[in-house]
This record gives structure tokens, sequence and C-alpha cells, in this order.
């Protein structure tokens, strides 16, 4: 024995005698390695198979490798010949629990298009995030937050996705985010103006209306006649360009400011009322200023935000919906509902935590969690903007547009509060 000993010793030499020292602990750990991510891979390929997915010729799904990424997250790759990745998406909520995870991401495998890739956290969003503790990502100007994804914050610009559409069940959040955007731009620009149609009598955007350079609608009539006034500044913009030879405004170069035309409860505005011709007729032009806004806006610095609680063909215009490609949808409590504004049903399928939305931009869909912006916070942001824009000094470029003449009522029945001086009569302004 000894002498084998003294034999090894000899004749092999001192580095591979090290190696042989360490290969069978490597070997032990290349094992368990292996144990461990074929049993993963078991795990998810038995609660894939329950899902009922099959191709047409009864074959169903395989997983072929589960990859652990950072921040608790996997990767499942799924062999999935002649099933479409719709089909997984459709079966997010059952992905979810068969897997006992949150399903960030379905999509199919860049390098190979028979694989589908489901993306898995075991971390959860949280379920409050402040405006407060996020305004300091305001930086670029025309940017907004939107909300704290899986990966990281997301901070939007007016200048990339154009228009926004915000949608959700009533009390998701809509109003509470349609009103912290508004804010954040404010923050974020300089040459700005607004011009926000509230129809619930304005109560909801109140705090806006101190500042010099929003103007708020509060009932139908007027909430023409700022679409109007719009689509006629975007039309002198567009002579503009022409003459200049400009593809685009720019606020900056150009002396215009960058506008942001901004409804909450747009379906209030857009939906073809039974009533009166009058009103029908109404609905009609909105919807046909709106939809000019919406298709040519972009070039003119002039964009859409509408925030609404139903999005049907009836409410917002199809022709609208396909012009605006950035969406915030909250849950909304119905399948058709979430397909109509994403496609999916996953709005359908968020839990009900207030605030939890998702983002939707181009390809790109994502959970987020919305920062919440309390109407304490707006009054005192609200005072912070108007330090900046009720000044001689403010940065905005041109005069606000004329949309109206501010007028008391003449009911002695209708008490005013100075709120009503603001308010826009449109029989007069005609
Ligand atoms: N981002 C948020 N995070 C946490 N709570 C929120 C958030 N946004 C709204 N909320 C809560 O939800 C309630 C309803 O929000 P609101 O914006 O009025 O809903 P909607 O306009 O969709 O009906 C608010 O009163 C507020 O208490
Ligand atoms: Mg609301």
């Amino acid at each position: 024995m000894e002498g084998v000993g003294i034999w090894v010793a000899e004749s092999v030499h001192e580095s591979a005698l090290v190696s042989l020292l360490f290969l069978p602990p490597f070997l032990l750990w290349l094992g368990a390695r292996g144990y461990k991510d074929w049993s993963l891979v078991r795990k998810y390929d038995s609660a894939i198979k329950h899902l009922g997915l099959k191709t047409p010729t009864g074959i169903k799904p395989t997983v072929l490798k589960v990859i652990e990424l950072e921040n608790h997250r996997k990767r499942v790759i799924v062999q999935a010949v002649g099933i479409d990745v719709k089909s997984f998406r459709d079966k997010k909520g059952s992905i979810d629990s068969s897997f006992n995870t949150i399903v960030q991401d379905i999509s199919v495998s860049k390098g190979n298009r028979q694989n589908v890739e489901i993306l898995i956290s075991d971390k959860e969003l949280p379920s409050l995030v402040t405006f407060e503790s996020r305004k300091n990502r305001l930086k670029k100007p025309y940017s907004f937050l939107v909300g704290e994804s899986f990966d990281n914050f997301i901070v939007a610009n007016l200048c990339d996705i154009h228009h926004l559409l915000v949608a959700g069940t009533t009390g998701g959040g809509k109003s509470y985010f349609f009103k912290q955007a508004i804010t954040g731009l404010l923050k974020s620009s300089q040459h700005i103006q607004v011009y926000l149609i509230d129809l619930k009598k304005g109560v909801e955007t109140r705090p806006f209306r101190d500042l010099q350079n929003v103007r708020v609608a509060k009932d139908e009539p007027s909430a023409i006649t700022y679409l109007q006034a719009v689509v006629d500044e975007m039309n002198r913009r567009f002579d503009f360009l022409e003459e200049k030879g400009f593809n685009e405004i720019d606020p900056a170069r150009d002396g215009f400011d960058r506008i942001v035309v901004a409804v909450d409860e747009a379906s209030n505005l857009f939906t073809l009322s039974k009533s009166s011709k009058e009103v029908k007729d109404r609905s009609i032009l909105a919807r046909e200023l709106t939809d000019k806004i919406a298709k040519l806006g972009r070039a003119a610095a002039i964009h859409l935000i509408l925030a609404t609680q139903k999005v049907v063909k009836d409410t917002i215009d199809t022709r609208v919906q396909t012009n605006i490609n950035a969406k915030v949808c909250f849950k909304v409590n119905s399948i058709p509902s979430s397909t109509t504004v994403l496609g999916n049903k996953n709005a359908f399928e968020l839990p009900s935590t207030k605030g939890r939305a998702i983002w939707s931009y181009g390809t790109t869909e994502l959970i987020v969690q919305v920062p919440r912006l309390n109407p304490d916070e707006l009054n005192a942001e609200i005072e912070l903007l108007k330090k900046k824009f009720n000044t001689p000094n403010s940065p905005v470029k041109m005069p606000m547009l004329s949309v109206g003449v501010q007028k008391k009522k003449k009911n002695p029945n209708v008490q005013i509060n100075d709120q009503d001086i603001e308010e826009v009569d449109v029989e007069e302004s005609k």
C-alpha cells in the first residue's frame, strides 16, 4: 500500500495531485447542482403540463430549462412548438398560481422562436410608493413619474410617448395618477401650457386653477371651446413649420409652448348620449377634435392625456386609441375591458392594491406601483409651481389660448365662489 502511495507521488505531477484532491468535492457539487436544476425543471414542467395547453395533435409544452437571475427572479424556458405565445399570456393568472410566484413577462425566445420564456419573480412590488420619495427623478423636461416596476423606476417623457391613456375601474387611482402626472410635467418643464377638462365640475382639478399656465373646463360646452382652440393652434403651428421648413416644433427654438390637453373621465365627453341632438352633436365634435390632436399633435408639440373608466368604441373612439400607444391601466373588472385597452386580460388579473397598474408602451408591458400624490402634497406642489409660473419671469413663452371670457353666473340662486370666476361662458365667447 505504501508502495502505491510512493508510486503515485513520484509519477503524478504535483499540480495533477492537487486537482485529484479537489475533483471529488467538485463532482459532488456539480451533481448537487445538476439535481437542483433538474428538480426545478421537473417542478415547473409538471405545473405547465397542468395548464391544459396543447397543440391540435395533443402535444403539451415542455419546460427545457430554468435559469436563476438576480433579484429573486427566474427565467423558465418552455418548448412550445405550435402553441402561440398568446395562449400562454391568456393563462397568466393560472401560471401565477400553479408556479406559486408572480409572472412578470411572457415572450417568445429571441434565439429560438419555437420556445416561450416566462419571467417569474418571488418578489412583490411595494404597496405604496410616494411622489415625495421619487420626485427627484423628474429631471428631463416634459417628463412625469410612471411607477416602480420589478426592475426599476419608470419615468416617461411626453416627447417620446406623445399621448397617454389612463384607464381602470373607479377607485383604482386614475384621478390621483392624472393629477400626479400633470404635476410632474409642470414641475419638470419650462415652456408648457395645460388645458384640463374636468367634467366633474372641476372638483378633482381645483388646485391647478391657481396656476396661470393652466386652464380648467368644467362642462361640455367649454370643453369643446378648449379642444377647438387647441386644434386652431395646431393648424397655426403647421403653417409655421411649413414656412420654416422644420419637421416639428421645438419650444425652446420656436417660441411656442408645449401644450397638454388632459381630460379626466373622458368617456363623459365622448359617449354618444341618446338625449338631445345638441348633446349628441357635441360628443361627435369632441371626438373629431380629439382625433385630430391624437393624429397630428406630436409634430406640433401638442399632447393628449385621457383618463377614462370605460374604454370601448362608444367612449374612446378606436381612431383615437390607435394613435395612443402609451397606457397606464389600473385594475378593470372584466376581461373584455382589459382586452380593449391592452389586448390581453392582464389588467383584469391585477391585484386590488390601490395604485397598482400596467404600464404599456410599444412592446413593453410592465406591472407598476404608481406614485401617490395625496391632496395635501398636491397643494404644497402647487404653491411651488405658483412661484415658478405665476411671476413676470414665468418661463411660459406665449399667452394662453383664447378659450372664452371669464364670467360670473347670472342665476342668483347659484352661489358664486372664487373658483366660478374662472368658468368659461361659451355662448359669450362665440
Ligand atoms: N398611487 C396610489 N397609491 C396608493 N393609494 C392610492 C393611489 N392612488 C389612489 N389611491 C387611493 O385610491 C383612492 C381612489 O383613487 P382615485 O384616483 O380617485 O380613483 P379613480 O379616479 O380611479 O376612481 C384615493 O382616494 C386614494 O386613497
Ligand atoms: Mg376619478
